[in-house]
């Protein structure tokens, strides 16, 4: 089966309910794509964009979910709660929550389980950090996370993973076509899996560089931050990749 390209754009700590019009902006470039187009608003704002979203081609996710079901956990918010508001995905293991709150790859993998037994399909994300990079630890980097964080009854149906490296994330920076096609196939080499799992890129994807990141054989999609806070990055970004799905997939 050909893996349908995904675009999930992720607002991390951005967003109000006047932002919604955003659903209405990108509808048309959803509904044209043959990709699987998903954003990733604050939890706040899910209820409400599932509304905005209803009869579009567009989906929905969260952020971030709780390990467990339900209990005392102030602030937390379950997979089971998420799916309530609308979401089909969650990400976790993102590298903010896992510099922010500390987050392990065990903690990664029972979220992502979580997310899983509530019928969220998660999008786990690993990368490493400039300073591993430089070290030339990246690829050992990645692999231990990868089998720390994603869940072992985790396939390509039920997941997706996300290559992030943390040094690209919010600075303009991206890795070079060939660090991202060598770190995709190293990723897919080392899935059981491995000819069915999404693997996304994310690290400042934008319009310009889009096309050609996606062109990539073992690159499935995208995370995109900042470029999926304004509607006419976010339609370039989806235009792009409806463009390499009908070429090349
Ligand atoms: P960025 O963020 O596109 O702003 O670099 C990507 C992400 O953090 O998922």
């Amino acid at each position: 089966m050909p893996r349908r390209t995904l675009i999930a754009g992720n607002w991390k700590m951005h967003g109000l309910q006047a932002d919604l019009g955003f659903f209405a902006e990108i509808a048309d470039a959803a509904s044209a794509s043959a990709a699987e187009i998903l954003v990733c608003p604050p939890s706040t704002l899910l209820h409400a964009a599932a509304g905005a979203c209803r009869g579009t081609a567009v989906r929905l996710g969260g952020q971030d979910c709780h390990a467990d079901t339900a209990g005392a956990h102030t602030g937390d918010i379950s997979a089971q709660m998420l799916r309530d508001a609308g979401a089909g995905y969650v990400i976790v293991g993102h590298s903010e929550r896992r510099a922010d709150h500390g987050e392990t790859d065990a903690i990664v993998r029972a979220k992502a389980e979580a997310a899983m037994a509530a019928g969220l399909t998660p999008i786990v994300c690993i990368g490493e950090t400039r300073e591993q990079r430089e070290r030339g630890e990246a690829a050992d980097i990645v692999s231990r996370q990868l089998s720390g964080s994603l869940p072992t009854k985790a396939n390509g149906t039920t997941a997706v993973i996300a290559y992030e490296p943390v040094w690209a994330i919010g600075t303009g920076l991206t890795a070079s076509q060939d660090d991202v096609a060598e770190m995709h196939a190293t990723i897919r080499a080392q899935l059981d899996d491995f000819t069915a799992f999404r693997i996304l890129y994310g690290g400042s994807v934008k319009p310009a560089n889009a096309a050609a990141l996606l062109a990539l054989t073992d690159v499935d999609g995208a995370l995109v931050g900042g470029a999926s806070l304004e509607s006419s990055d976010f339609r370039a970004i989806v235009a792009a990749a409806g463009c390499m799905t009908a070429q090349a997939r």
